[in-house]
């Protein structure tokens, strides 16, 4: 891929880190990615299939009712369109048991907590600010100027959803997903959402252990599906995509596996 002046002109989907991350980390990161990406932007198109949530999920899932609060976010957070559909899956599916990888400032969790009943218990995992340094893979050059930058992420993990009433419900776990050890959770997790590091190693690994968490008939979304900066995340589902049933939810960067439907 070539450098030049702008590195936004030439990947406008990209201006979102404008102030955030200097345009020559950019153009580094890029230069690395942008083959992976365009491959497998082709190669996922062809197999994975872009749906409406009604063609996975019953009709009446789209016209449910969600609560949302505190939802605008900041960058890093899932796009509003996310997570209504997100909420909408919450919502419909009832889950007793959700796992998030990657709470960040935990709006997301927020969200899903808001919308599953009382009785749910919501984990999500982070890694701890002073484990960042020392990761067992690679989280790529945008991932560590990112996580050595305090000034712009200079919050508490999960921030958004301390203090409020549903706090109960959230139960914060600490780690690297990588070096944690899942398997308390082995077949116990109806719903999971896959959004912690992006590099392929860190997506296979979570991914894998969302598949063993997973209890049956249970659903695994993930983000940054089809996303320039993290072309590994469409990489992996690729591959796996030739034994599992993904689905890309139109008008996101979600991917979507239901346990038992559609199975190749
Ligand atoms: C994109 S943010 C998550 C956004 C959040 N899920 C949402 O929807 O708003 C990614 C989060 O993953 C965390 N993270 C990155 N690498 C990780 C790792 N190896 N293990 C656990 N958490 C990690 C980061 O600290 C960050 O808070």
């Amino acid at each position: 891929m070539s450098g030049g002046p702008n590195v936004f002109k030439r990947y406008p989907r990209l201006i979102n880190l404008k102030g955030l991350v200097p345009e020559e980390v950019i153009e580094r990161d890029i230069a690395k990615k942008g083959d992976i990406y365009k491959k497998y932007d082709v190669l996922a198109r062809h197999r994975i299939p872009t749906v409406n949530l009604c063609e996975v999920f019953p009709r009446h899932l789209e016209r449910g009712r969600i609560v949302l609060e505190n939802f605008l976010g900041q960058w890093g957070n899932i796009s509003i369109e996310e997570l209504c559909k997100i909420s909408l899956i919450v919502s419909y599916f009832r889950p007793e048991t959700i796992f998030e990888f990657g709470t960040y400032n935990g709006c997301t969790t927020l969200q899903m907590a808001m919308n599953a009943p009382n009785a749910c218990r919501v984990y999500t995992l982070d890694i701890r600010p002073e484990e960042v340094g020392g990761t067992l893979f690679d989280v790529g050059e945008i991932g560590r100027y990112l996580a050595g930058k305090t000034d712009a992420f200079n919050f508490e993990i999960g921030h958004y959803f301390k203090g409020t009433p549903f706090e109960l419900s959230i139960i914060q776990l600490w780690g690297e997903s990588a070096k944690f050890d899942f398997s308390t959770f082995w077949e116990k997790i109806d719903l999971i959402f896959v959004d912690a590091a992006h590099t392929y190693e860190y997506v296979k690994s979570d991914s894998e252990n969302a598949f063993r968490m997973l209890r049956k008939g249970g659903v695994i979304i993930w983000h940054d599906y089809m996303q320039m900066l993290h072309p590994d995340v469409t990489r992996y589902l690729y591959e796996i995509s030739a034994q599992k049933a993904i689905h890309h939810i139109r008008g996101t960067n979600l991917a979507l596996y239901c346990d038992g439907k559609g199975e190749q």
